[in-house]
């Protein structure tokens, strides 16, 4: 069970089914912007898509011919991603595979992946640095990781973020965890992006992205 402080919820199974309980559709049913502009030039094989909602990244994956692993600790979310990908395209829904699993406990096959894509997973330090050294192990040779999340920088911009900087991380910080002779490091950005902040007005924030790609020549 993930570690949490006594005046806020644990990010666990349960808080997450009754956050998707709680409403028809907690994201936009979009995927991320992010994914779009780093992923829509890579040819299609096997994809892993962490922590992956309502599953418009995985849909968005499958619709390109991505073989693609969705992987989330939510049923609710699942079940309701499984739903939308039927509904989108039975050939689409065809190519994902829905898999109920706490990331924090569950390692990813080594050396397997064209591509993996983690988008907005925050986890405490400790549990993360732990993840993305088991995702950078997943992907295949020639194979590419893109990491995105909140920035840092956000907490200070007006949109609301847990007031827990241990949640949010740069992407130097991953590309340092990165062996260059297995890694090519190709982003590491803070990209900005306009969204209503908590007071209705139009606000900037900034998603830290990395991209690298495992060295063909790699393991
Ligand atoms: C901020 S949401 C992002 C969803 C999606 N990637 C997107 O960008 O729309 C984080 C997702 O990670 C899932 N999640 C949180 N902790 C997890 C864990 N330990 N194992 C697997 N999934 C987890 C949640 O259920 C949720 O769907």
């Amino acid at each position: 069970m993930t570690e949490h402080h006594m005046d806020e919820p644990a990010f666990d199974a349960a808080y997450w089914d009754t956050r998707y309980r709680d409403s028809t559709s907690v994201w936009s049913g979009n995927p991320n912007p992010v994914l779009v502009s780093e992923a829509a030039e890579l040819a299609p094989g096997r994809a892993l898509d962490i922590g992956s909602g309502e599953g418009a990244d995985a849909i968005w994956l499958a619709a390109r011919g991505w073989a693609t692993t969705a992987v989330d600790i939510s049923n609710v979310a699942l079940d309701r991603a499984a739903d939308r990908a039927r509904a989108a395209d039975p050939d689409i829904a065809a190519r994902i595979e829905w898999l109920q699993q706490d990331i924090v406990d569950w390692t990813p096959p080594p050396a397997t992946f064209d591509l993996i894509t983690s988008q907005f997973m925050h986890l405490p330090s400790a549990q993360r640095v732990v993840l993305f050294a088991r995702l950078a192990a997943a992907v295949a040779p020639g194979g590419t990781l893109l990491i995105v999340g909140h920035h840092p920088s956000d907490m200070e911009s007006g949109v609301h973020r847990p007031p827990r900087a241990d949640l949010f991380f740069t992407p130097e910080s991953i590309a340092e965890t990165l062996d260059p002779a297995q890694w090519e490091i190709l982003v590491t950005d803070a990209r900005a992006r306009t969204v209503v902040g908590t007071d209705g007005a139009p606000t900037t924030i900034h998603d830290a992205v990395l991209r690298a790609q495992r060295r063909p020549s790699a393991i």
